[in-house]
């Protein structure tokens, strides 16, 4: 009992401490902050400290393999430090309270939760987000669901998903920014800032988490936790770049992927969590691993038992143990067996208890678990409208023949069909966690909210994915009484996200039989597209005179959709993913290298398919408008620059349709000769320009020699002089040239 009593006074001394000074602590790490970690260090036992490696998950959501039951007592028993997939003001003190009431040192736990594409506001999902391009809306998605998250008692999300991905077969394309390392190196940067804000100490912030941690989704054949093998160059010029720049932009915890690279488990790489994270990039958060991944390195073949598997875990930096239990098993024996040193497991409690002080917990273990602010935050209009705002910035036209779009509001007859017309479980998209589907506006809904003077008819016309095709005919029917037909075709939520990779891209069951019936009835049709991935529309392309790429969309999709399609907001969005025209052609991405056999029609020798197209249906950056732009040449301020010059690239932009509109103007470069091969282009910057009708701009882009960078021959980073090639245009394909020299 002595004992007990002093160690509360001690700790109480601590929190007076915490109390006075907590308010001071705006840098992520700080002299005061570490004086307080170590102070409550060297009180803990050895069980105390293992306990706070132990990240486990309620049984109130499920987002992996099992669920280990007594959690609850875990905690009370100070074996848990962190619990993640329990939210709820409620819930979330009585689970702090357990922590707090019942060990010894009373430290608070950390509650994460995927709060990926809003909380319970549901924005679109991220690859819909990456299509707008628009970083400040896309930070105040991530803002919003930071607000919404942590009235709900969360301080710490699993996002963002940084994971370039060029293989849509794999499910989780839905969830990232696309193929292109600098799109989605700006957008991880901007999550990053929405999440945590300038003061993780706020209530209305939250801890973002990096992942998944390196390269998982260069998954071999798309299939999801596949073995990833890639060379050095690859891994730094393609992969690497979004975790660096999130972890730039101050993301203070990273997640350990699923996969292995070239062969050592990622949960297991020293190379990844400890060369590459800490060492070179300076990282200073905690690594927690992805969901019994630790577990996972028996499957690999890399451990032998639980004992093995901690032990390459915590030797190659990984802190937190997600789900597991292996560091709750085996830390302790391991020590004792000196396989690993107490100073190992120092460094990670201390990785975790600085975020823990950051975040206020110490202060105040209850301050994010206010009813009130629960209440007056989730769902509010304002959030509703940012939401619906993101939606309508993330849909992009594919096609738009003799400008069938926008439709007329005094339409008489209108018929909304498709498996995806009215579905409002769909909408959310996979990963929406917190948001609850009955909230959501489904596109039959957006447009009766639109026009609700027209005759609307509706038919599902089949399912999203079965061999059912009695429902055809009844939609056939309602499409020959409408003046236009809306088809809502695509992919059921469930089939993207985690472990939902396709061999086929095609549309599921026989929804391609229903779009060619309704088709046959010759009426005009607006395809309305609800996919997670790239998907090869080949014959929709050919024969449907609109499509609308709209993803999913969330809690206002069908507000957002009927927006654009009746002409109150002009689709601004552009591809961040290329779409393959088959399957066989994948890998396919905008910037491949020339290889030695460039592709010519006239020569048979050269790089290309005898049943196939070399080019995709879609390329990356492509998205239409419903009106025109015109680019004008392209302006240099000089011809040749040397390293310490800037460049000013200058084009001028004209709206040459009849309607507003926003062009997303794509600066790319091509190194001419280089030491490496060079891909034919890169995307370097971009920039938005908003017109009316008849209204021109120069838009002028700014290059300096840290554009012209990359990993030489040797690998070393830096520029080679040369000639290079401008490419400037609405998307990677369509553009304008110039040339300049470095010296
Ligand atoms: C899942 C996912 C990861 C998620 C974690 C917690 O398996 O791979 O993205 O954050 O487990 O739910």
């Amino acid at each position: 009992m002595r004992i007990r009593k002093l160690s509360e006074i001690t700790l109480a001394a601590i929190m007076s401490l915490t109390i006075l000074s907590c308010s001071k602590t705006t840098m992520p790490y700080s002299d005061v902050v570490d004086q307080k970690v170590d102070s409550i260090l060297m009180l803990m036992t050895l069980e105390e400290k293992i306990g706070q490696l132990n990240l486990v998950t309620s049984d109130m959501d499920v987002t992996g393999p099992f669920i280990r039951k007594g959690y609850e007592e875990d905690i009370a028993k100070g074996r848990v430090g962190a619990i993640f997939n329990a939210y709820g003001a409620g819930y979330t003190r009585k689970l702090q309270e357990l922590a707090v009431n019942n060990t010894r040192l009373r430290i608070p736990l950390l509650f994460g939760y995927d709060v990926i594409h809003g909380h319970k506001t549901i924005f679109p999902v991220p690859i819909g987000e990456a299509s707008s391009w628009d970083l400040e809306a896309i930070e105040r998605s991530a803002r919003v669901a930071a607000e919404e998250a942590s009235a709900q008692g969360l301080h710490w999300t699993f996002a963002p998903m940084c994971d370039i991905a060029r293989d849509p077969r794999w499910g989780r394309v839905v969830e990232g920014s696309g193929e292109d390392p600098l799109l989605g190196s700006l957008i991880a940067q901007a999550r990053v800032r929405g999440f945590q804000g300038t003061d993780l100490s706020q209530t209305n912030t939250i801890l973002a988490c990096v992942k998944h941690f390196a390269a998982y989704g260069a998954a071999q054949a798309g299939r999801d936790y596949h073995s990833v093998d890639m060379s050095e160059r690859q891994l730094r010029e393609v992969y690497l770049p979004p975790y660096k720049a999130a972890i730039d932009a101050g993301a203070l915890s990273v997640m350990s992927s699923f996969n292995d690279l070239n062969g050592i488990p990622a949960t297991a790489s020293k190379y990844l969590m400890t060369d590459i994270l800490r060492n070179e990039w300076g990282f200073q958060g905690f690594v927690v691993t992805d969901y019994t991944s630790i577990m996972e390195l028996l499957h690999h073949g890399v451990a032998a038992d639980t004992l093995d598997a901690a032990r390459l875990a915590l030797n190659a930096g990984i802190d937190m143990d997600m789900q597991s239990g292996f560091y709750n098993s085996a830390l302790l024996k391991l020590l004792n067996e000196k396989k690993i040193n107490e100073e190992q497991i120092n460094q990670a409690v201390r990785r975790i208890l600085r975020i823990k002080f950051l975040l206020g917990l110490f202060d105040d273990p209850y301050r994010y678990c206010s009813i009130s602010r629960e209440k007056e935050t989730l769902l509010s209009n304002d959030n509703l409208l940012a939401a619906r705002d993101m939606a309508k910035k993330s849909i992009v036209l594919l096609k738009n023949q003799n400008n069938l779009l926008p439709l007329d509001k005094n339409i008489k007859t209108i018929a909304v069909v498709g498996p995806l017309a009215n579905s409002q479980r769909d909408m959310m998209g996979s990963w929406s966690a917190a948001g609850d589907w009955p909230n959501s506006v489904t596109l039959l809904e957006g447009i009766k909210n639109k026009i609700p003077g027209s005759q609307i008819l509706y038919a599902q016309g089949c399912a999203i994915d079965d061999s059912n095709t009695g429902m055809i005919d009844e939609a056939v029917k309602i499409a020959k009484r409408a003046d236009v037909v809306i088809l809502a075709v695509g992919e059921a939520a469930w089939m993207t996200g985690e472990a939902s990779s396709r061999a086929s891209l095609d549309l599921p069951g026989v929804q391609q039989e229903l779009v060619e019936r309704i088709y046959s009835t010759g009426k005009p049709i607006v395809a309305v597209l609800m996919n997670g991935r790239p998907l090869t529309i080949g014959w929709i392309d050919q024969h449907i005179p609109s499509i609308l790429e709209t993803w999913f969309l969330g809690t206002q999709a069908g507000n957002a959709i009927a927006d654009v399609i009746f002409g109150d907001y002009n689709p601004s969005g552009k591809l961040p993913i290329t779409f393959p025209r088959s399957v066989g052609q994948i890998p396919i991405y905008y910037s491949m290298r020339s290889t030695g056999r460039p592709f010519d029609a006239n020569n048979k020798y050269t790089s290309k398919y005898l049943d196939e197209s070399n080019d995709p249906l879609y390329p990356f950056g492509y998205g239409l408008s419903y009106t025109t732009f015109d680019y004008g040449e392209v302006e240099l301020s000089s011809s040749e620059i040397t390293e310490t010059d800037t460049l000013d690239i200058s084009v001028s932009v004209t709206n040459t349709g009849k309607y507003y509109g926003r062009e997303m103007v794509q600066l790319y470069i091509h190194d001419n000769v280089a030491s490496v091969a060079p891909p034919v282009k890169l995307l370097k910057q971009f920039q938005f320009v908003d017109l009316k009708p008849g209204e021109s701009k120069k838009m002028v882009f700014k290059l300096t020699v840290n554009d012209l960078m990359f990993y030489r021959d040797d690998m070393s980073y830096g520029f080679e002089k040369g000639q290079f090639t401008v490419y400037i245009g609405g998307n990677s394909r369509d553009v304008r040239t110039a040339f300049f020299s470095l010296n």
